[in-house]
């Protein structure tokens, strides 16, 4: 077994749904990212099916993973998107998605992104400060267009998670403290071009807990009641994303129990009328790829083996980044050879390039290894650190594999420089 049900080995060679991985790398060539159709729609179900007849929309935080083919798989199955920047409103509308199902988050919008989605008439603006609540409505008075906003408010709660993911704590740059919340709505009530439609906050990511959406939920609902007091009905309210996904032997938090409690507390307030609003990304896409990598070198230095491999944190930056732990699996696995303990390090100049830890393997140069649970936060991460080109993307649907991401060319990579006359 491992951490994602849509890998799994088959006589021995280890398959994304129906192809061989083995096949793939020799088809395509490695580093190579994988991902699994299948994977994204049972992803998909769990939040569907936990939505049951409720008014849920889901939109899909793409950050984690915004290649068109997994974005037009979400545009399919009814999934909304939460952007962050002008180029994944462009993404979005690059594939035909429905701009009504759109949500604009983050902190720092500049004005042409701010234009760029009052002309494409996204849902809602999730706006971060007082700041650009103004810049917002002059913004969409200039265009004489209204702006659907909501604020996203910071709970000060704690998710558990690790530093760089947590958002929803004070001292995070994320939203608007919770406390000046009431008068900042006040204020948006009486600016022009601005219509409030909403509340919004995301806590953070990777998730294991429903705790401290709870906890947020409960600040979330005594605001919703002090703007009501104030005369400030809202439409919808917005969790955003952050529920976890199993790297290694996590427990999960399903979507299902998440939405029956958020339902009960909802429902329990008299707010069981209002939209929920969801931003999942990982928890969709993180076990529905991995990363391909081949054994270039090995080498037994005196405190350590390294495995030499040609996957690297531009490829997949988690690691060094988080520290995050990655499980890592051979793809044809040497049953009779002695295991030894290595280092899967990449071929960047820097200390900090390295894939897992630690990992006991039987390992010969050429062997094939995948990184697993890399359907998100690692394309959209990548870079080209080296002069290395991003590698291909690969989606497998049953027994057929689709380039959705021809691995970019070295001369591509410096083509619009120039140098000077
Ligand atoms: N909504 C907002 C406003 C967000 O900032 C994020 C993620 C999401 C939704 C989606 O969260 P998710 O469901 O994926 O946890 N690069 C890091 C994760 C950064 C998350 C940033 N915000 C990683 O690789 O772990």
């Amino acid at each position: 077994m491992t951490v994602a049900p849509h890998f799994q080995f088959k006589d021995g060679v280890l398959h994304a749904e129906e192809i061989s991985l083995a096949n793939l790398a020799h088809d395509h060539g490695t580093p190579l990212y994988v991902y699994s159709r299948q994977a994204l729609h049972d992803a998909w179900e769990a939040y569907r099916s936990a939505a049951g007849d409720r008014d849920v929309l889901v939109c899909f935080g793409m950050k984690a993973n915004s290649n068109l083919a997994v974005l037009n798989e979400f545009r399919q199955l009814g999934s909304g998107f939460d952007i962050v920047s002008g180029g994944e409103l462009a993404r979005v509308l690059a594939i035909g998605g429905d701009p009504a199902r759109i949500v604009f988050s983050g902190v720092g919008k500049q004005t042409w992104e701010l234009q760029a989605a009052l002309q494409a008439g996204v849902k809602c603006f999730n706006v971060e400060s007082e700041s650009e609540l103004l810049r917002l409505s002059d913004v969409a008075v200039a265009l004489n267009l209204t702006a659907p906003v909501s604020l996203r408010v910071n709970p000060d709660v704690d998710a558990h998670t690790h530093p760089y993911i947590s958002t929803g704590l004070k001292e995070n740059k994320f939203g608007i403290d919770i406390d000046d919340a009431v008068r900042i709505y006040t204020l948006a009530a009486t600016l022009p071009g601005l219509d409030i439609v909403g509340v919004d906050c995301h806590i953070g990511s990777q998730i294991t807990e429903v705790a401290p959406y709870l906890d947020a939920l409960d600040k979330l609902i005594v605001l919703i009641k002090a703007l009501q007091a104030n005369g400030i009905t809202l439409k919808h309210l917005d969790l955003g994303g952050g529920i976890g996904i199993r790297y290694t032997d996590e427990t999960l938090l399903a979507p299902s129990v998440l939405l029956a409690k958020v339902f009960a507390a909802l429902d329990h307030h008299q707010l069981g009328h209002l939209q929920l609003v969801l931003e999942p990304g990982r928890s969709l896409v993180g076990n529905a790829g991995v990363l391909l990598t081949t054994v270039e070198y090995l080498k037994h230095a005196p405190a350590k083996n390294f495995a030499i491999v040609d996957a690297a944190m531009n490829d997949l930056l988690r690691p060094t980044l988080y520290d995050a732990w990655h499980s890592v699996e051979a793809v044809t696995p040497r049953t009779e050879a002695t295991k030894k303990t290595y280092d899967i390090v990449g071929p960047i100049c820097e200390s900090g390039d390295w894939l897992a830890r630690d990992r006991d393997f039987a390992l010969a140069e050429g062997d094939l290894l995948a990184i697993m649970s890399a359907g998100a936060y690692a394309f959209t991460m990548a870079s080209h650190y080296n002069t290395r080109p991003r590698a291909a993307e690969i989606m497998v649907d049953g027994t057929q594999a689709h380039v959705v991401r021809p691995r970019e060319t070295v001369a591509s990579l410096f083509s619009s420089e120039t140098v000077l006359p």
